[in-house]
């Protein structure tokens, strides 16, 4: 029988700003804990941060700046023609502060996968840390899903919980929540190099030999 090979799952990321979880994505890969190839890193801003970091990588880049574009539909279209270039088997929303049209959620169906910086469904949206210290709720965290039309839902992969501090201000639990946030990315992407993760007809998420795919943060 012939030896099968294996080939790398590909990945795009979607940045806007620092781009700290694509990196924590990229150094996963390549230190071998993430058996994938990030062909480019895309952002909508052309001063993100992060695009400096990952050009010292080797790792291609691209700016779709969205100021450019007069309506969310052509800005998508241009989005969707760069990443579709690189023929990625996932592409990866770190960061990405654009909301998709359904079209191009739709043309990336089963494939598009974001971070969320609350324990969704709650707190969609922006300023999620200070939206959780308002509720007084004493747990917080990140959420890896999939990405459907609605904004901040979708099948839930993964989450990262942090306890809530009494003093916590949005700053302080925003920097815990990203330590989390850094181990949950990194290792989702793992599971969907490795093609363990399955989006079920009930729109539930499992993982093969993940039962549980919750990460509680060890920081204190
Ligand atoms: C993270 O908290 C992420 O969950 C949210 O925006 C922040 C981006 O951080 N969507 P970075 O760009 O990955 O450093």
């Amino acid at each position: 029988m012939p030896a099968t090979t294996f080939l790398p799952r590909r990945f795009v990321i979607l940045i806007s700003g620092l781009g700290s979880n694509m990196q924590a994505i990229v150094r996963a890969c390549q230190q071998n804990a993430c058996p994938a190839d990030v062909l480019a890193v895309i952002s909508s801003r052309a001063d993100a941060a992060g695009l400096a970091w990952v050009q010292g990588q080797g790792i291609a880049t691209r700016v779709v700046a969205h100021t450019n574009f007069s309506s969310r539909e052509t800005f998508d279209a241009a989005l969707a023609a760069e990443i579709d270039q690189f023929e990625p088997d996932y592409v990866l929303l770190a960061g990405f502060m654009r909301v998709l049209t359904p079209e191009f959620v739709q043309h990336y169906s089963g494939r598009l996968v974001n971070i969320h910086p609350s324990l969704l469904p709650a707190f969609p949206g922006l300023h999620t840390h200070a939206q959780a210290l308002a509720k007084g709720v004493q747990a917080h965290g990140c959420t890896v899903h999939f990405v459907t039309p609605l904004l901040d839902h979708g099948p839930i992969i993964a989450q990262g919980v942090v306890p809530v501090k009494e003093d916590d201000k949005p700053e302080t639990l925003a920097r815990r929540v990203l330590s989390v946030e850094h181990v949950v990315y990194p290792q989702v992407a793992s599971w969907l190099a490795q093609g363990r993760v399955h989006l079920m007809q009930d729109q539930r998420v499992q993982v093969d030999g993940a039962p549980s795919r919750l990460f509680i943060s060890e920081h204190e």
